[in-house]
């Protein structure tokens, strides 16, 4: 069990523009062993990342772009995901509080209203079998008024309430409310993380269409298993776990 107080966004590091704040961040560690804490925001991404190959588009000014380095070196690298579950709890918790009911998409897709409004981006570098650095991407849309035609799934905290937010105000509730959600994985208390988690999670135990490698099914998400993976029932009963890219929502 580990317990220190977690301080985000000491140092704040502003910039106008940055290919990515992902790729600013692993810089800063790799050239002046950037602390825990510190976040890097940017009002515009020439190069913004998104999971897999994506990439991750928002109109200057517009939106929070930042990332969070973190130093979780008592993590064990096959719990990585409680990480992603803490911080992903806390951006759900302020997309409630500011837009009513959101949801997380597995992995870390933050819902309302049946589309995006945030993601999230994690890179670790892994010492022995824990955790030494992460750096948590996070991008959330909050006063663009329009998106581009082929991000049909896009959504902004404005277009559902009719109200512009300050950044900076926003940013702080933020990283106050990642903090609170943070501390049960700083206390080791890996339980409550998750059941917050899945309270949140988009269709957990509704049968809905699926799609892996073998075509569509009707399925039901059960549980997330100890690595992240998502735990599948099909109709025989069987549990299936999927990691990341092996299964989508039909
Ligand atoms: C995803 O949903 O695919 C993840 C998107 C993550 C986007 C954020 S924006 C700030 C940070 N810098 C990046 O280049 N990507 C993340």
């Amino acid at each position: 069990m580990i317990s220190r107080p977690l301080k985000l966004g000491e140092p704040l590091i502003k910039l106008e523009t940055v290919d990515s704040t992902n790729d600013y961040a692993t810089n800063l560690l790799r050239t002046e062993n950037a602390g825990e804490g510190t976040v890097i925001l940017a009002d515009y991404q020439s190069l913004g990342k998104g999971r897999g190959n994506n990439r991750w588009q928002s109109e200057k000014g517009q939106n929070l772009l930042f990332s969070i380095i973190f130093k979780p070196d008592f993590l064990r690298a096959d719990k990585q995901f409680y990480l992603s579950m803490g911080i992903s709890n806390g951006i759900a918790e302020l997309v409630e509080k500011i837009a009513g009911n959101s949801k997380i998409k597995w992995p870390n897709d933050i819902f309302l209203n049946n589309k995006k409004v945030a993601g999230i981006l994690i890179e670790n570098t892994i010492m022995k079998d824990k955790l030494y650095t992460s750096v948590a991407g996070i991008g959330l849309n909050v006063n663009q008024q329009i998106f581009s035609p082929d991000l049909t799934d896009a959504i902004s905290l404005y277009q559902v309430t009719g109200k512009k937010y300050d950044l900076f105000d926003v940013l702080n509730d933020l990283l106050r409310l990642i903090t609170k959600t943070l501390e049960p994985l700083y206390s080791g208390d890996y339980g409550t993380l998750k059941i917050a988690y899945l309270n949140r999670l988009f269709r957990l135990n509704e049968w809905t269409r699926l799609a892996d490698s073998s075509g569509m099914f009707e399925g039901r998400i059960v549980d997330i298993g100890e690595s992240g993976e998502l735990l599948v029932e099909k109709h025989k009963g069987q549990i299936t776990p999927y990691s990341f890219g092996e299964i989508k929502f039909g």
